[in-house]
């Protein structure tokens, strides 16, 4: 179902030294860069050290998303030389009831330099192009300081911890919630 997905941006969601584009095939190296990560694979449908076919089989459904009606899974690419540094999503499945989350990666060689949050606020401010969308919401484990300071420094608030609320790796998990409003005022 597309009908009630908006349209790909015309112009890429930009911030700072990031824009957010569409996957390619080119981005394959990306895929297996985020799957040497201990952490990605547990929390997406990246496999462990991907083979070369893994890794395109990863970048082809990210161009699916959309037309599934997921959401936008955007390259974070480097506004200069257009080649990724991470993916970011905006998963709109909850969009009739106005609500969205997002989650993020980049790769450990582009890490420490805050384009998590530069990308994360490309994408929020995107989001605010959605008239249907009033929330972003960011699911973090408590321990993940790397994504709290990305949601923090994207203005997203702390709105509570969230007890056992799901399975990552085989063991349950906290999970903090932190969100982003339409009505906030730093946006
Ligand atoms: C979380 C993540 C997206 C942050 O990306 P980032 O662009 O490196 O973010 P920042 O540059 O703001 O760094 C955030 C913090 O992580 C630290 N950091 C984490 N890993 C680092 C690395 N490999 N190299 C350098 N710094 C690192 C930074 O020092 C920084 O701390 P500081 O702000 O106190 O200095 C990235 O670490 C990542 O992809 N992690 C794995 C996937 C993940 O956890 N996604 C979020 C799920 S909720």
């Amino acid at each position: 179902m597309t009908e009630d997905l908006p349209a790909w941006p015309a112009t890429p969601p930009a911030h700072g030294p990031v824009l957010l584009r569409k996957f390619t095939d080119e981005d394959v190296h990306l895929a297996r860069e985020l799957g040497e990560d201990p952490y990605i694979p547990l929390i997406g449908s990246l496999p462990e050290r991907p083979s070369d076919a893994q890794a395109l089989d990863w970048v082809r459904r990210q161009l699916r998303r959309h037309a599934e009606g997921a959401g936008f899974s955007f390259a974070i690419a480097d506004a200069g030389s257009d080649r990724a540094v991470g993916a970011i999503g905006l998963w709109l499945r909850e969009l009739p009831s106005g609500r969205a989350t997002a989650g993020y990666s980049i790769s450990d060689e582009h890490r420490g330099r805050g384009l998590a949050g530069d990308a994360l606020r490309a994408l929020t401010t995107f989001a605010w192009t959605i008239p249907a969308l009033h929330r972003v919401e960011l699911y973090i484990e408590p321990w993940n300081s790397g994504s709290i300071r990305t949601a923090e420094t994207a203005s997203y608030q702390r709105e509570g911890l969230l007890r056992s609320h799901q399975e990552i790796g085989g063991t349950r998990r906290d999970m903090l919630l932190y969100a982003a409003i339409r009505a906030d005022p730093a946006r």
